[in-house]
Parts: C-alpha cells; structure tokens; sequence
C-alpha cells in the first residue's frame, strides 16, 4: 500500500458513515411499496424479524472481516485464505456494477428538487412529464454527471474530511426532515386509513414470498454482501464496540424505512381516496405518483422540495460509500495515489453510467423482456451477484476460517452478547434462506413465478 490507511475518528463517525451507506433509495422508495404490496403491517414485522437475526449476523461479519484484516474486500479474504479471494473479486464487481446506475436515478432526483423549486410542480405531476425526461438524452446525462461529480468530490476529500464530515451533517438532517415530512402527511384528510394499513398486520397476505421480499430487500437496504460493510471496518478503530455498532446501524436503516412509510402510503392514500393500487405502482411511485400527490396538498411545492432534498442527502451517502469500495479496491490493488484513483473511478463510472441512462431513449432498442438497461445492472447486482456473495460468505466464515475468527475481533472490545445467535444464523439458517432467495429470484426473471 502506497498510503497509510486513514479512518474513522470514533463511533459516532463510524455509525453515521456506515448509516448513510446503508440508508437510501432502497429506503425510501423501495421500503414503503413493498411494505404496501405485501400487507402492510406483516411486511414491516417480518422485516424487522430478518434485521435482527439475519441482517445483524451478516453485517457483524463483514464488518469484522474488514476490521480484522484492514483491507478492501480481495484483499480481505485473500488475507485470511490465500484460496478463497475469487469471494472478494465477485464482491468487488457488485459496487462497480451498481455506482453508475445509481448515480443516474440520483440524478432525476436531482432534477425533481430543480423542478419543486423552480416552481414547475404543475408540470411535473403531468402523466408523460417523468417519461419525456428520462427518453432524452442530454438532460439526464446531464444530472447523471452533475451526481456522480459531487459524490467523487467528496471521495477525493478523503475517509475523515469527506465522508464521515458529511455524513454527520446529512444525517441527523435527514432524520429530522423525515418525521417531519410523516407528521405533516399523517395529518392530512383521509391519511388516516392509510396509517392503519400500513400498521396493522392482515395475516391473510402472509406467505412465503413475504419473508422472500424482506430477505432481498434487507440485503440491499443494509449495503451487504458488496463489500462496503468490509471496506467501512477496515477504517474502524479497534477500540470501537462492533457488535454496538451494528446495532445503532440497523435502529438507523429500519427507522428510516419505516417512517418513509409513514410519509408516502398516507399521503399517496388520502390522495386517491384509499386505493391500494396507486400504491402498488413500484418504482414509477416516486417520480410519478408523488409529484400528484405533493400538487394537490397545500404547500406542496415546499413538502415536495424537501422531501426530493431529502431522498437526494440518502442518496448521496449511498453512492459515496459506493466509490469509496471502489476506489479502496483499486487502490489497494495497484498501489495508486487517492486523487488518481478517484479519478479513473469516476471517469470508468461515467462511461458505464451512459448506457443506463440512455436506456430510455436513444438506446431503448436494447432490452431483454421488460428489462431495460439499467433493470438489467439493478438485477445482475441486486438478484444473483448479492445472494451469491452472501451464501459464499457465510460458507466462508461458518466452514473456512471458523465463526471463532470473527468473533475474536468482535470481542476485542468486550463480549459478545448475540454470539449463539450469529452462529447458529451464519452456519445454518442464513445460508438456507440465500439459497432459497436466488433459487426464487430466478424464477421469478424466467417469468415462473411472481415476486
Ligand atoms: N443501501 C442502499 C439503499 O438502501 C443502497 C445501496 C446499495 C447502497 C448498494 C450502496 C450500495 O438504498
């Protein structure tokens, strides 16, 4: 390595970074029409259920391997078993795949806080306006790079002065947005129904494929099985308590999901009139329903401008933590300077970035399926590259280097109060379930069954 590693200056650094990497567009946008779509109430249970079994021993896990080793995720494993880094290389593709696609949905986002500030809310709650913008060419390109240059700006700055400084000021500033956006939709006429369907568990939708639609959506709502989570501990302290930490993580993650929740079901069912389905929309729920529901409240305009601030400072925190895997990969591998490595990322993630986000337009030709390009990035990453890597990494420190390894580096602080539950899961159940969402997942892609 060419540069001392830097890190985090304490806990509260350390949580804040690793919650603003784990907080996102998957909480946001992707927690409250799932939770919507499968029941409500029992999604929100099951969910939390997985968090604290599930999530909580894959996360403790990363983040031990990273801190025990201090490196990036091939080095990593490499470092603990010569034979094993092909885990490490699969990690590191997930963060290079993802980074780019991300950063173009980052930057719609961008453009709807122009479009609420500059006054053109009418416009926007328009049926083709969303589409019309994402079919051109230079417009999204266009907030594509302005995204994806302000994430690598604060990558160059570096661990300390870039994103742990940043993640204590968005955080905290994120949180208080929220529940202020849930109070002010809660207490809109005829939101109240929607409160009720969104907190009250009907076990009649309960099924399989619920505890299906929560293991996936964890996975990607807490950055795992991608190599962050090993990258963020191998710049944590050795004095820091992880398994705390992990805890404090998740609080973070699930709180944030659940009161998007309480911010769009709300307000999306007092607008129509308590109908399931405009909920049930998926990912044109953000860009399309919304702007409505936002133009038709009272002081719209304002709600709806904080709220895409909002979902733009969750973004941002997720697709630094993205490059800054990437560039710590790289770096780790080739031995470059920072401020070089930061710029060959963003250079390589522009150029993979174009194609998704041209996908509407010019290249709309190009789909498999419904799938258009960046479906295809989100799928590879999300629904078979994420799984595999998790199972792999269970095997790994469950059969390989031992859960004792890992919990060693964990109780370098004190004991490890969960230690029979993280073995029994890393061992047994978490790969059981892994295997049982990749098996569901394809399924699913080849049209055999409906998730
Ligand atoms: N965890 C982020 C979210 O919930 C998404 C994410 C995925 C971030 C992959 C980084 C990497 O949106």
């Amino acid at each position: 390595m060419s540069e001392k590693r830097s890190s985090f200056t304490g806990k509260i650094g350390f949580v804040l970074a690793a919650a603003g990497s784990a907080v996102g567009l998957g909480n946001i946008w992707r927690f409250p029409y799932l939770a919507a779509k499968y029941g409500g109430g029992i999604f929100l249970l099951t969910y939390i259920i997985l968090a604290v079994t599930f999530g909580f021993a894959l996360m403790c896990a990363e983040i031990a391997i990273g801190r025990k080793t201090g490196q990036s995720a091939i080095n990593a494993f490499k470092t603990l078993n010569k034979k094993y880094s092909f885990i490490g290389w699969i990690a590191s593709i997930i963060p290079i795949i993802i980074l780019p696609y991300y950063s173009v949905i980052g930057g719609w986002v961008i453009k709807y806080i122009s479009v609420f500030i500059g006054g053109s809310m009418s416009k926007s709650a328009g049926d083709e306006y969303f589409t019309d913008f994402i079919s051109g060419t230079t417009e999204p390109i266009g907030w594509f790079l302005l995204f994806i240059g302000l994430t690598a700006l604060v990558v160059i700055l570096g661990v300390k002065n870039g994103i742990e400084k940043i993640s204590k000021f968005i955080m905290p500033m994120l949180i208080a947005m929220t529940i202020f956006i849930a109070i002010y939709s809660m207490t809109m006429d005829g939101a109240l129904a929607g409160v009720k369907f969104y907190l009250l568990p009907d076990f009649k939708k309960f099924s399989f494929v619920t505890v299906l639609a929560a293991m996936g959506q964890l996975f990607y709502s807490m950055s795992i099985a991608m190599g962050i989570m090993i990258t963020y501990g191998s710049y944590m302290k050795k004095d820091i308590n992880l398994e705390s930490s992990v805890k404090q993580i998740e609080v973070f993650d699930t709180s944030v999901a659940f009161l998007a929740g309480l911010m769009i079901i709300p307000a999306v069912f007092a607008f129509s009139g308590g109908n399931e389905e405009a909920l049930g929309k998926g990912p044109s729920l953000m860009f399309v329903t919304l702007p409505k529901v936002f133009n038709s409240m009272p002081g719209g305009s304002i709600i709806g401008a904080l709220f895409f601030i909002m979902v733009f400072f969750a973004a941002i925190t997720s697709s630094i933590s993205l490059m800054e895997t990437v560039v710590s990969i790289v770096s780790d591998k080739l031995g470059w300077k920072r401020i070089k490595t930061c710029l060959a990322v963003f250079i390589g993630s522009v150029v993979l970035g174009l194609p998704s986000s041209l996908g509407w337009g010019v290249l709309k030709d190009i789909h498999i399926g419904e799938f258009t390009i960046l479906d295809m990035f989100d799928f590879a990453s999300n629904s078979i590259l994420m799984p595999i890597v998790a199972l792999l990494t269970c095997i790994f420190v469950g059969f390989v280097i031992k859960p004792k390894s890992v919990i060693e580096e964990i109780e370098l602080t004190g004991k490890f109060k969960n230690k029979k539950l993280f073995v029994v899961m890393i061992k047994y159940i978490a790969p059981i379930c892994i295997v049982l969402i990749l098996i569901s997942s394809l399924l699913d892609a080849l049209g055999l069954m409906k998730i």
